[in-house]
């Protein structure tokens, strides 16, 4: 595991714990307020965010964006990384081999910022995290309590864009989370 920000960047930039550096352009570390009480977790990176080295910046992203805007997130006061730092190729669904090796980095940036509230966006950030007995169908928009933190699982931004009915309840479980966010925390800074 990794004590700080900077073992945890000087770490990732040179990482070459899975076969996934071949292909890369920029690791995908995380972005956002490294004390916010929500965290958001994706799959990996796509194309737009390997070359920008930003989570969530391409179509995804922006729809992410506008349910934020929505419902009065604001990206600088969360925090969003994914489950693998660097990119499947072809937007491949990472492998376990794959998630084994990058999850102690997630894991440490979880321990550093200590949210109180966790959304895990689709099936691979629920089963990665959770376990893979959870399925997203039957686990999405209730809340799941392990180690006093609160876990919401939802759909991945990008399942919305390939099925628009998907978009109620994944503004239902971010209303959801929005409203727990105002009954538990109180400002950590
Ligand atoms: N999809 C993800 O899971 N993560 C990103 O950062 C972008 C798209
Ligand atoms: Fe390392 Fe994670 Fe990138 Fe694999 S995906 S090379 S484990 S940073």
């Amino acid at each position: 595991m990794y004590e700080t920000w900077e073992q945890i960047e000087e770490a990732c930039v040179k990482c070459q714990k899975c076969k996934l550096w071949k292909t890369r352009t920029n690791v995908v570390i995380g972005e956002g307020n490294r004390k916010a009480n929500v965290m958001f977790i994706g799959e990996g990176p796509g194309a737009d965010e390997d070359r920008e080295g930003i989570p969530f910046v391409g179509k995804a992203g922006q729809l992410m964006n506008m349910a934020f805007e929505g419902l009065g997130f604001q990206r600088e006061q969360v925090y969003i990384a994914n489950i693998v730092k660097c990119r499947p190729p072809g937007n491949r669904n990472p492998e376990e081999d794959e998630v084994i090796a990058c999850l102690d980095y997630l894991r440490s940036q979880v321990l550093l910022i200590k949210p109180k509230i966790i959304v895990l966006l689709g099936s691979i950030a629920l089963k990665s995290i959770l376990g893979k007995e959870y399925g997203i169908t039957a686990s999405r928009g209730r809340w799941i309590e392990k180690k006093q933190i609160l876990y919401m699982p939802t759909f991945h931004p990008a399942a919305l864009l390939r099925d628009e009915s998907k978009k109620i309840d994944f503004w239902r479980d971010l209303k959801e989370v929005r409203e727990k966010m105002e009954k538990i925390c109180n400002n950590k800074e």
